[in-house]
């Protein structure tokens, strides 16, 4: 079971499952998915919450293990808003945890983030780094990790918890991208602001402690982190006990907005126009990965994360998709 498999990541690692011969049922609201991303596999349209929905899948099939994709994730829109964020992805996320645990489910992979670790100490970040998040998304995600640790030991679950950096780029074959309402996204934004297909992009903040003075992240291909997916899987398909693992999911190197902004106008082969703004409160100046652990431990290696094949991907989605999946 994929839920939140109509969404961005969610549907890149369906179909990621499918190529390498899983049968996946997809679990979606629809609020922030879409349909058309949903291709060759079965949607259930449901909220988390909805304890008999899901016991009604759970008992239709046998589920070898859950990917947890569904949740909110506007860092900004969490701290206007926290109660819609606990609510959402820890309180409604339970009954999904609650209905695996009545139906025998054990294996869990849940959809981490960085935003866990806070505004950290060091750079790059291991997965032993105290969890300090600073806003109530990063919050959310913490507490439902730990909620899965409590029921390893309580009920057997094997949850594995894949803390993504900056999920960019898109299907290389063309058929799946980002398309968010509204979009926030560094690159899609950047890609946009070179079409012409929106006013001059608001760089936030140019006095970070950096070298260029603007924040540094971590940016990974999303159909490697499909791919991550994908080994989890394998490592908790074993059979073996395992204890709930952390992996941290990024590509190891950081990259400034403004080398952003270079690497989307040599690809596009346009200026991006842009103004120094404001720094965006709850950005920290630096996010980058310590990710040895994925590749030694469940041999993730990724592939498609250069900064220029994310861009490269990203624009050919969106030049093709102007409007996302509207457009058919
Ligand atoms: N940025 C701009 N202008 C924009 C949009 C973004 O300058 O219009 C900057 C941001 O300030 C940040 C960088 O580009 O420095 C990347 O911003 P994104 O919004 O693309 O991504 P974030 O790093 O804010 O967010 C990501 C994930 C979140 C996760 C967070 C952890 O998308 O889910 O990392 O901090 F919570």
């Amino acid at each position: 079971m994929v839920t939140g498999g109509a969404g961005y990541i969610g549907s890149h690692c369906s179909k990621t499952l499918r190529k390498a011969g899983w049968e996946v049922v997809v679990y979606d609201n629809l609020t922030a998915g879409h349909r058309e991303s949903v291709k060759d596999v079965e949607l259930v349209v449901g909220d988390l919450g909805e304890k008999d929905r899901l016991d009604e899948v759970f008992s239709k099939g046998r589920f070898d293990a859950v990917m947890h994709f569904a949740s909110l994730t506007y860092v900004g829109e969490s701290v206007k808003d926290p109660v819609k964020y606990y609510r959402n992805n820890v309180s409604e996320g339970l009954s999904l945890l609650s209905a695996m645990i009545d139906h025998g489910v054990k294996n869990f992979i849940f959809s981490s983030t960085a935003a866990v670790y806070g505004e950290p100490a060091i750079q790059p970040i291991p997965e032993d780094h105290a969890l300090l998040p600073v806003n109530p998304y990063g919050a959310s995600k913490f507490m439902f990790e730990r909620i899965a640790t409590d029921l390893s030991v309580s009920h057997g679950l094997r949850p594995v918890f894949l803390r993504y950096f900056n999920a960019a780029g898109a299907d290389p074959d063309g058929g799946l991208g980002e398309d968010h309402d509204p979009e926030t996204h560094l690159i899609p934004l950047v890609i946009d602001a070179a079409l012409g297909r929106r006013g001059s992009l608001d760089l936030f903040g140019d006095d970070y402690p950096t070298f260029d003075g603007t924040c540094i992240r971590d940016y990974i291909h999303v159909t490697d982190l499909a791919e991550a997916h994908l080994k989890a899987l394998d490592y908790l398909s074993d059979g073996d006990n395992k204890t709930p693992e952390a992996f941290n999911l990024g590509a190891g190197s950081g990259f400034s907005v403004r080398q952003v902004i270079e690497t989307v106008e040599k690809v596009v082969g346009k200026n991006v126009p842009f103004s120094i703004a404001p720094r965006r409160e709850g950005d920290p100046p630096e996010l980058v990965a310590l990710s040895g652990k994925a590749k030694s431990v469940l041999g993730w290696k990724p592939t498609l994360s250069s900064l220029e094949d994310i861009v490269e991907t990203a624009f050919r989605w969106r030049e093709k998709h102007p409007d996302g999946y509207q457009k058919k």
